[in-house]
């Protein structure tokens, strides 16, 4: 799970690519490095650690030409190390090359190679290609490329340059994301959007098994064959700026405001005269109605937006709903039948394990619809149908206003589904759409309590714990609140079925122990949910409530409260979740932890 990027052009390349590779930082940031042609000759930099710490120490910019590739790295083969980092290059120095995936024949690949005298100097599969390349060599770089490919088995983008050939930039993808972007007399390519924004907003996604040849002035698509593939641009309505910060101190903290807006993005164009029209949900009335059970596949922040879809779907449309981890789902041989629909929720459109579930579900002829953020995403592009959040890039490592526009959709759909099926009214849906109308304005509401939260978040950042607890629908989102703190925070916490709790986390409650309860009156388990309080008060823990703005009975109860604005059960977690959000971040930030690239995590993660 890395990121690349590469240009040509007139400019100099090395800045450019060294801006591009920050917008990328959230795919990797243990090590950096980046490789020019300047002089028919090829200058590698590289080192460990974050880009901005690499270049402080050896200057990243400072080398001249107008061709070049860069590479943020998360390592999988082979330890944190500079020989690690890439570029990587060939025996001669005269190839270099950046990776995103991996290469599972490698070890076969490397033996091979290495009877035939070439010398390694890293423990990384990529090396691999470099050598391979060098290997079937002669005189011209996408041929040698294109014979390499074929030997390969496994995931792959890649960034070529060839010292021989300073006038070209290969790209190459299979199932690693990867885009080309179209300038003005410069082209370039890179892992993600956001990383070429500065230079266009023209772009090209390529496909699995694609390989391109970048020139100043053009691009070439081909098939590994090496026919020449026709390829459409698509025009990116983000602008760099969207990519930014933005003045907050924080990604995560500017996405987390953001959610008003993008929650009005998610719902533009589906909605009309208080109705639900989804024009892209691609299934016919007649496929709608048929749909017996509906499978639900998704990583991490997803899965939690799938398992408030299955409340939703069960609930409002009365369609029997599983919620899978996709990385499980793959390796059980799932029973899927005619009329079972598959839901793949993705932020980046790029999870691995949820690519790989897709493609297990279509095998067995499902019918799949994803929930993407990330146009053109691998995800989106195997799907049958995609529903997109639109909710603008997401850069913070913790995903959190993809997760509310995730919900919205989940939303709408059932709402269509129940229409279809004759299940829910016009009257209901009416009053549905009009309850979903006042969501940006409540999430505003909740924003304006930031400071609030900033405090509370004073009491509890020196924890070492923290349980969070809801019921119902609102249980998934006990399950994100801790997600979230764990992430940025690094604080150990659990989120629990609030009544679950005397099975076992009730063990835990001493008068060091946060527990965050979400205790909204819109919550039909509200009356047991202070009784769980009164369990927890009991053993001398800390309460920490979320609830219903208004509501001054449970303040004497408790020992901190949050109050959100009302609304209806089923759209409660969206509002629920806000607080939360903000709770993690402060509470991180207090900790003087790097919010928007926690350890160990990255954005998308492209490796199963
Ligand atoms: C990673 C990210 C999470 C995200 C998960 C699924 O673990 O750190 O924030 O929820 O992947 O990502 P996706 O892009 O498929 O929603």
């Amino acid at each position: 799970m890395c990121g690349i990027v590469g240009y040509i052009g007139s400019k100099k390349a090395a800045p450019l690519l060294i801006e591009g590779l920050k917008r990328l930082e959230y795919r990797g940031y243990d090590s950096a490095g980046i490789a020019i042609i300047g002089n028919k000759q090829i200058l590698t930099k590289k080192d460990i650690g974050k880009i901005e710490e690499i270049h402080k120490k050896i200057n990243l910019i400072d080398l001249n030409g107008n061709l070049g590739i860069a590479h943020c790295r998360w390592a999988t083969h082979g330890s944190v190390c500079r020989e690690n980092a890439h570029p990587h290059s060939d025996c001669s120095g005269k190839i270099a090359i950046v990776h995103n995936g991996i290469i599972e024949n490698y070890n076969e690949l490397k033996d091979k190679l290495l009877a035939k005298g070439h010398k390694f100097r890293s423990e990384t599969d990529t090396e691999v290609i470099a050598h391979l390349i060098e290997e079937n060599y002669n005189g011209d770089i996408k041929g040698a490329t294109l014979k390499a490919l074929k030997e390969i088995d496994g995931a792959y983008a890649l960034g070529i340059i060839c010292s021989d050939e300073p006038d070209k930039l290969i790209a190459a993808r299979n199932e690693s994301p990867l885009i080309i972007g179209v300038g003005k007399g410069e082209n370039c390519m890179a892992s993600d959007v956001p990383a070429i924004l500065k230079l266009t907003n023209n772009v090209v996604f390529l496909d699995d098994k694609e390989l391109a040849v970048l020139t100043k002035d053009n691009f070439k698509v081909l098939g590994l064959d090496g026919k020449e593939i026709k390829k459409e641009i698509t025009k990116i309505e983000w602008n760099a700026e969207q990519a930014e910060k933005s003045g907050f101190k924080h990604f995560m903290l500017k996405e987390i405001y953001e959610q008003p807006k993008a929650i009005e993005e998610t719902i533009n164009g589906k909605i009309s005269n208080d109705d639900v029209v989804l024009k892209d949900i691609g299934l016919s009335n007649n496929e709608i109605s048929k749909i017996n059970r509906i499978l639900i596949v998704a990583c991490g922040t997803s899965w939690h937006a799938g398992l408030v879809g299955e409340f939703m779907l069960e609930e409002l449309a009365k369609i029997p709903v599983e919620v899978e981890y996709a990385s499980e789902f793959r390796y059980r041989d799932p029973i899927i039948n005619k009329n079972d629909l598959v839901i793949a929720i993705s932020q980046s459109g790029e999870t691995a394990d949820t690519l790989a579930a897709l493609k297990e579900a279509k095998k067995k002829g499902a019918k799949i619809l994803s929930i993407c953020n990330v146009v053109g995403s691998s995800i989106a592009r195997e799907s049958y149908s995609v529903l997109y959040t639109h909710a603008g890039p997401e850069i913070g490592v913790a995903s959190t206003k993809a997760f509310t526009s995730q919900l919205i959709i989940l939303y709408l759909i059932t709402i269509y589904f129940g229409k279809i099926k004759g299940i829910i009214s016009k009257d209901q849906i009416k009053n549905r759409v009009r309850d979903l109308r006042k969501i940006p304005l409540q999430i505003q509401s909740v924003l304006e309590e930031n400071k609030y939260i900033k405090l509370h978040s004073k009491y509890f950042y020196k924890k070492a714990n923290a349980l969070y607890l809801g019921r119902g629908i609102n249980y998934p989102i006990a399950l994100e609140g801790a997600l979230k703190l764990k992430e940025v925070s690094y604080i150990h916490a659990e989120g629990y079925p609030a009544a679950e709790m005397k099975h076992g986390p009730i063990a835990l409650i001493d008068k060091e122990m946060p527990v965050i309860v979400m205790a909204t009156k819109d919550d039909r388990t509200y009356k047991k949910v202070l009784a769980n309080i009164e369990e927890v008060k009991s053993r001398g823990g800390i309460v920490i409530a979320i609830t219903s703005e208004g509501d001054k009975e449970i303040r004497k109860r408790v020992d901190h409260t949050i109050p959100i604005p009302q609304n209806s059960y089923i759209l409660s977690p969206i509002l629920a979740v806000v607080p939360l959000q903000l709770f993690a971040y402060h509470i991180a930030d207090l900790r003087g932890c790097d919010v928007d690239k926690p350890r160990n995590l990255a954005k998308s993660c492209t490796v199963e």
